[in-house]
């Protein structure tokens, strides 16, 4: 089978040559210069190359094909037991490479593409727990940690929010024996509220995981409400000092994290992502 003919038929759905390039290697593993010397496609890759080809025409996001997506430049293995790491999310890690940190917890971790990007360039940073409900998210964040060989750094905890840090109140100093202060919080949570549901993207809808998406509730905000009640609850709790939450918010969210925040006399700063939209909050325990 002539590689051009497969360029031809696959650029005809859209793809571009790069992205043609990326499948082609993972079907053939031949890395780039193999592939860019090759002008015939063995037949043995037929069956592949099928089957590829009918993933791409359902529509399933290039990321789960190649089971990699670039984040804060950094690979990550995704498949679809995650959500894709989205760019609007890079800005959270900007900003909490900006701050002194000692500990850090990523609630609702997904594939750990933010707390990674972290440690990656914050070596300071002595311990992290990533916690999510999903155990199968946590296969896929388990698989990053290893790749960047994270293990005696990251802790992973399948729970829900910071419950587990509350039903067991010796859980931090038993785990780690570590002083608690400048720690931080980051939590990307499913924030698409149910009447949003239909102007989502067919792709996202069919393909990414419920759970790191939808919470069916008025404002979307109320699960990060929960946490921040959590956050004021531990605080006292563990009695720690210089608490810091980043959490990422929708595009129409400002206001009513802003109403909620000032109720709540809690200081914070809020943050644009690369399309200029008011993307991640900064706030100050
Ligand atoms: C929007 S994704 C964020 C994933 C990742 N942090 C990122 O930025 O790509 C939300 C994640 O939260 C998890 N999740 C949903 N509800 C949760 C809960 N109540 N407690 C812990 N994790 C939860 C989902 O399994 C999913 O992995």
């Amino acid at each position: 089978m002539l590689k051009k003919d497969i360029y031809n038929f696959w650029k005809k759905l859209g793809l571009n040559q790069v992205e043609i390039d990326l499948i082609l290697q993972k079907i053939t593993g031949f890395n780039k210069n193999q592939l860019f010397l090759t002008e015939k496609i063995d037949e043995k890759f037929l069956e592949k190359i099928e089957l590829f080809f009918s993933r791409i025409v359902s529509g399933e996001p290039l990321e789960y094909i190649l089971e990699k997506a670039e984040f804060f430049s950094l690979d990550f293995f995704v498949d679809k037991r995650t959500l894709i790491p989205r760019n609007d999310t890079e800005i959270m890690v900007e900003k909490v490479l900006d701050e002194k940190c000692d500990i850090l917890v990523d609630v609702w971790t997904g594939s750990s593409c933010i707390s990674i990007s972290v440690l990656k360039n914050n070596k300071d940073i002595k311990k992290c727990f990533v916690i999510d409900l999903s155990k199968k998210a946590l296969e896929v964040s388990k698989i990053n940690i290893l790749k960047y060989n994270l293990e005696k750094k990251i802790k992973q905890i399948n729970w829900n929010l910071l419950e587990k840090f509350m039903l067991n109140t010796k859980y931090l100093e038993n785990n780690w024996n570590i002083n608690l202060k400048n720690i931080i919080f980051t939590a990307n949570l499913p924030y698409i509220k149910n009447w949003d549901f239909w102007n989502i993207d067919k792709e996202i809808i069919e393909f990414e995981p419920d759970l790191a998406l939808y919470w069916w509730e008025k404002t979307g905000f109320e699960l990060y409400e929960k946490l921040i009640y959590q956050i004021f609850e531990l605080e006292s709790i563990y009695n720690i000092k210089n608490i810091i939450l980043f959490i990422e918010i929708g595009f129409d969210q400002k206001e009513i994290c802003g109403n909620f925040l000032n109720k709540k006399d809690l200081k914070f700063e809020i943050f644009k992502d690369n399309s200029w939209i008011d993307r991640c909050v900064k706030i100050i325990f």
